[in-house]
């Protein structure tokens, strides 16, 4: 297993560019089920996720291949309905055939996720919406079987805004019979994206971004020709690493309007954030100051960025209330991140940090996608060196941060 080694105490500085959003970029693949013929995918990342996700893709009979920054897939034929435990295992996003084959093909066999490190996250409002719709659904050895001849539009309000759950109806909703309106719909920059991706390709969607989208059938969609929009959480990861090593750091082809709440809050810390159309500049303090956050639903303030900022917060001036209102379990960096020195205390869900002069480096262990980059962002500033292990964790949603972090001047190697 790949071990990240960084010695700390290096002021980050130079320019870094953004890849385009994981996030973005798996509904999007997952869309071209919807638009039989050649799909064409540009700035989309080099992750595990994303061979992932085209794997199973070729799974269900379609062509992928990736090239040039860019996927390409060829969804003529769907030879297959079938979602296997394998690929839903390693990647839950798998979920994201679930609409689209049902759509296209009128049934879906797509494994249940399972829990995960950060929590049970249910995919009940997915199944919720398609009986809505119309879909038969049952449960067996752990498969979720939808069928249906042809979805019928239905107004579907989620109890809670959930991601991917809006993702999923809305592909399922772009060749129903009718209309559907998603209430309570989640209004990430990811989910925008999508619903752009759908219109390039034929669908009538309106309100993307809002909470209320209405979605009306069409009899097809053409295959797509689309450019990811860059990772907001990224960006911001980039941003705590600039701000926690007094850095000075040029973060391009980023969408400052996607981090707002990121950008906000760590202006409140003291750290300087300024910004043109695609690049932020920002400057860290010789101590930032503590501050609370909440996360919350797009536009809250992510949770894909609370582990990341608790890092920046362990070295702050003062005490910091973080609230992790999204996921259950999703403190895992608090006990690695006390490993290196930081006074933190977890009462349910909420984070007490009492910010520290400074974190010792030491061995380490990365539990999830953001608690790892939350390792990096401490081990940047720590007294001498940290060991993260498990750095499968992170080669899922970053593009070779290492070698990105190496450029801005940090002394960081991966150790196979
Ligand atoms: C998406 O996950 C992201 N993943 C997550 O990013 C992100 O943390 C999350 O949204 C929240 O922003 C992708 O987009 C691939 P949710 P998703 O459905 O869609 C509950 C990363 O780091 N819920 O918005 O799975 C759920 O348990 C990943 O890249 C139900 O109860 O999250 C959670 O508490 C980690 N029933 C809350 O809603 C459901 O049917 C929000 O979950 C669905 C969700």
């Amino acid at each position: 297993m790949d071990k990240i080694e960084v010695e700390g105490g290096v002021r980050l500085s130079g320019e870094v560019i953004i890849s385009g959003a994981k996030n973005a970029a798996l509904p999007v693949m997952a869309a071209s089920i919807l638009g039989p013929g050649e799909n064409l995918i540009s700035n989309v990342p080099q992750l595990r996720d994303i061979s992932t996700m085209g794997k199973l893709l070729a799974h269900l009979g379609m062509g992928y291949h990736q090239e040039n920054g860019g996927v390409i897939l060829q969804s003529s034929d769907i030879t297959s309905i079938e979602a296997p435990y394998d690929y839903v295992k390693t990647m839950r996003a798998s979920v994201l055939v679930l609409g689209p084959l049902v759509a296209r093909a009128g049934e879906a066999k797509v494994s249940l996720p399972g829990g995960c490190a950060i929590g049970a996250r249910p995919i009940n409002l997915h199944t919720i919406g398609l009986e809505k719709m119309g879909a038969e659904i049952s449960l067996s050895e752990g498969y979720i079987h939808a069928k249906a001849k042809k979805l019928k539009g239905a107004d579907i309000y989620f109890d809670i805004p959930t991601v991917t759950g809006t993702e999923n109806l809305m592909m399922a909703a772009t060749l129903a019979e009718g209309e559907t309106v998603l209430e309570n719909a989640a209004c990430e920059p990811e989910v925008v994206d999508l619903a752009n991706a759908l219109i390039s390709m034929g669908a009538d969607i309106r309100g993307a971004g809002t909470r209320i989208v209405k979605i009306k059938g069409v009899t097809g969609l053409s295959p797509l020709n689309y450019r990811i929009i860059p990772d907001r959480i990224e960006a911001g990861t980039f941003l705590a690493a600039a701000a926690i090593t007094e850095g000075d750091v040029g973060i391009n082809n980023c969408e400052p309007g996607h981090i707002e709440s990121v950008i906000n809050k760590l202006k409140e810390t003291g750290v300087e954030i300024t910004h043109e159309t695609d690049r932020l500049r920002v400057r860290g303090p010789a101590r930032v100051n503590a501050e609370d956050i909440q996360t919350r639903p797009y536009p809250g303030f992510p949770t894909d960025m609370q582990a990341q900022f608790m890092a920046l917060m362990t070295l702050a001036e003062g005490t910091s209330l973080i609230t992790e209102n999204i996921f259950e379990n999703r403190f895992m960096h608090v006990a690695e991140l006390k490993r290196m020195g930081a006074d933190i205390r977890v009462e349910g869900s909420i984070a007490k940090v009492k910010g520290i002069r400074a974190l010792k480096g030491a061995p380490v262990m990365a539990t999830d996608l953001r608690a790892s980059a939350s390792l990096v962002v401490a081990g940047l500033a720590a007294k001498g060196t940290t060991i993260i292990d498990r750095v499968y964790h992170i080669d899922r949603g970053y593009e070779s941060i290492e070698e990105k972090l190496k450029v801005l001047g940090a002394r960081i190697r991966r150790i196979k």
